[in-house]
């Protein structure tokens, strides 16, 4: 299969890297990273250990394959611009899937991509960019494809099991929504707080002050979801997050990855879109207000 992956970052690189062994992958990402890439090949470390040589590039205007699937890796605050650039290279056919974090991505596709073409994907996986041409696979987690329409649909199944292939353990959803939730609520518990006290992800389960906050955190965001109607429970979620931090212990967070390179965090999309929600009808006070616009 052709597949392109626009924001050749940590986790696009390691979608990438595991998918471009048995497909035909361009990754897209920024100069010092592609420049390696194409010197040396992409190698992976920790948790995931290879070297690879794919085919790499720094503008979407040097690619030249029509994808079959275009996978969406860019920060969430990016998506748009990112999803213009890609324009041309979407045929009726291409299958474009998100694997961002933040619960606004797919509105943002949806203005440029025919809502037919988009399926939803979460991720739970931990990786970090080392130095250009290195990434660290941090925590081993989960991947999740579902259509948006909920359909049990066999280009899901043909996905997952190529995503599967490649070894990316996937599985698939009929409640795409609600696993974009969970995902959210996971982030937005863990994220914030590991920014703020740049701290790997384990740590929140070593401080006792950290983790009565990442569980208040958690317990507010799932209120949200709850009155979206997404079938949650604060104690289910609670359990998930803490299972993400022991999986991810060793990973920095993709918030705190974004901090320490001194570049906007994805706060917006994840803390922010629930804050939004929470906030519509004045029915929640407690939001994460104080991680808000960190
Ligand atoms: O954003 C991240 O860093 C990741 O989504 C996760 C799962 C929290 C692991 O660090």
């Amino acid at each position: 299969m052709n597949i392109v992956v626009l924001g050749a970052g940590a986790i696009g690189s390691l979608f990438g890297g595991l998918l471009s062994q048995k497909n035909n992958v361009v990754l897209v990402g920024r100069t010092p990273h592609i420049t390696a890439i194409k010197t040396s090949g992409l190698t992976i470390t920790g948790k995931t250990l290879t070297t690879v040589h794919v085919t790499a590039e720094d503008s979407i205007d040097n690619v030249h394959i029509q994808p079959d699937v275009l996978i969406i890796t860019v920060k969430s605050y990016d998506t748009e611009e990112a999803i213009q650039m890609a324009k041309s290279l979407i045929t009726k056919k291409t299958i474009v899937i998100s694997l961002q974090n933040g619960l606004d991505n797919i509105e943002k596709i949806k203005k440029t991509v025919d809502i037919k073409n988009i399926l939803g994907g979460v991720t739970t996986h931990g990786a970090v960019l080392v130095k250009p041409g290195l990434i660290r696979h941090t925590g081993l987690g989960q991947t999740i494809l579902g259509e948006l329409t909920d359909e049990n649909t066999t280009r899901v199944a043909e996905l997952v099991s190529l995503f599967n292939e490649a070894g990316i353990e996937t599985i698939k959803t009929t409640n795409f929504l609600r696993e974009l939730w969970i995902k959210t609520i996971i982030n937005s518990s863990i994220n914030p707080l590991t920014a703020l006290f740049f701290c790997k992800n384990g740590y929140l389960l070593e401080n006792p002050l950290l983790m009565n906050v990442m569980n208040q955190i958690c317990k507010e965001s799932t209120v949200v979801a709850i009155s979206e109607k997404i079938t949650v429970t604060y104690e289910e979620m609670a359990e998930k997050t803490k299972e993400v931090v022991r999986m991810t212990a060793e990973n920095y967070s993709s918030m705190l990855q974004s901090v320490q390179r001194e570049t906007k965090t994805e706060i917006d999309s994840i803390n922010g879109a629930i804050l939004q929600m929470g906030g519509k009808e004045k029915r929640f006070l407690f939001v994460p207000i104080y991680l808000y616009k960190l």
